[in-house]
């Protein structure tokens, strides 16, 4: 399966267990990808159509032509991966990392001239606002987007800023947004005294929109876009009760809340979520548990509060990938987080039992846009002196997105529960 919006396609059953040996890749079918929201709203963040003249991905060439195109370009480039990337891209990262980690990266590099951003259209978007003027920021493939990015599109962000104007509530909320929003939401919480956060430092975001203690703080949050991470991370590390929180539904008047709603809540939280984590119940938490003897279930903070909550451990990519790293010899964990980071932490401790969280598997189906294909496409036509895809966000967006970018920067390192 790979989600993300509505791209989908059924791979069957897939467990690793590099213990024994046993490792199924998933079989794709050839049905194509749909584009995600892909000619419906060209404002908000969302990737189109592809228009390279790529190589085929059948030829046997493909690893030697990037290798090639990347030493033709030596300093002059920086390639960025992500975690949920393949592992045919990641072989030429310069670095990989959580968001949080590419974010620092790309404006610790002001040396390279062309940032190429293995990810999705957010982040590639946030390495242009962090960035010199004069670098230049590459996505291989411009439908390599973010369903739940979409969740949120500014004009129904401005309602909803509206909205808590009305109920006589928007000069006590801070936004503070995650990391996974187009720059013009970014840019919103730059303007409305608000921060980014990251699944690394949600719990230090929230702390200091609250100044410190919620519990003395007359100021409210609204959390965008994910529901879950606002509420896990408002619930379990700040303590406040799930009655704290409302969701607010873009879709519906005044968010489907009444205004005294508003007005009592301390998390107002948009509604959205991430449709790679969104799949993972509570019952694959208990299946795997009988499955596996022992097991210890470690989760991304996009799951669900109940699956959080039958967890044994929560955290970001870079803390899951540490955690595992510095797990003993024998242990068995199930992860609940992206399968390309699975598959490769499976294949990097066999030593350890590292099993899907799911039975049914399921890459995040954008992320995967970004192929040898592509990359090799981008670098070559670097080498021959155009700049595909490149990422720009204008300059009014950009100095506002770095304002509340900054804020985030600006805050002591992760939290603990969190990196
Ligand atoms: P992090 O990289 O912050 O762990 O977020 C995971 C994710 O879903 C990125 O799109
Ligand atoms: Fe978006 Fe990340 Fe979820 Fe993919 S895994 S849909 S990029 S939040």
């Amino acid at each position: 399966m790979f989600a993300s919006g509505g791209s989908a396609w059924s791979t069957g059953l897939w467990q690793t267990r590099a213990m024994t040996g046993t490792f199924v890749e998933p079989q794709p079918t050839p049905l194509a990808l749909l584009l995600l929201g892909h000619g419906a709203d060209s404002g908000s963040e969302r990737g189109v159509e592809c228009p390279g003249d790529l190589p085929a991905p059948s030829d046997p060439d493909l690893v030697a032509r990037a290798a090639r195109a990347r030493a033709a370009l030596g300093s002059r480039v920086y390639i960025l991966g992500h975690h949920y990337q393949r592992d045919e891209v990641i072989q030429f990262a310069d670095v990989t990392g959580d968001s949080f980690k590419l974010s620092q990266m790309a404006a610790a590099n002001p040396e390279a001239e062309f940032i190429v951003f293995c990810g999705v259209h957010f982040m590639a978007e946030s390495a242009d606002i962090l960035t010199a003027d004069e670098q230049r920021v590459i996505l291989p493939d411009l439908a390599a987007g973010c369903s739940m990015a979409d969740m949120a599109e500014i004009g129904q962000v401005e309602q909803c800023w509206r909205d808590l104007e009305a109920a006589g509530v928007a000069d006590v909320t801070v936004p503070i947004t995650y990391m996974n929003s187009s720059a013009a939401i970014k840019a919103f919480t730059g303007r409305h005294g608000g921060s980014i956060c990251t699944s690394s430092n949600a719990e230090r975001s929230l702390e200091w929109a609250f100044d410190d203690d919620w519990q003395t703080s007359e100021k409210k949050v609204l959390f965008l876009p994910d529901q879950h991470l606002g509420r896990n991370t408002a619930v379990r590390d700040l303590g406040m009760a799930l009655d704290d929180c409302v969701v607010y539904d873009p879709r519906k008047p005044n968010g489907g809340l009444t205004v005294e709603q508003l007005q009592t809540a301390r998390m107002i939280l948009w509604r959205g979520h991430c449709s790679v984590h969104g799949r993972f119940t509570p019952s694959c938490v208990d299946e795997v548990r009988e499955r596996v003897p022992g097991v210890t279930v470690i989760v991304h903070p996009e799951c669900t509060y109940e699956v959080v909550e039958k967890a044994d451990v929560v955290g970001s990519t870079e803390k899951i990938i540490a955690t595992i790293a510095a797990a003993e010899p024998g242990t068995s964990w199930a992860v609940g987080t992206e399968l390309n980071l699975v598959k490769r932490l499976a294949l990097q401790h066999p030593d350890k039992e590292i099993v899907y969280l799911d039975k049914t598997v399921c890459f995040c189906s954008t992320m995967n846009r970004i192929d040898l294909p592509h990359l090799v496409w981008s670098l070559e036509s670097l080498v021959e002196g155009t700049v595909v895809n490149q990422i720009t966000v204008d300059s009014d967006t950009q100095h506002w997105a770095r304002v509340a970018l900054d804020r985030m920067l600006a805050l002591p390192g992760p939290t603990a529960s969190r990196d």
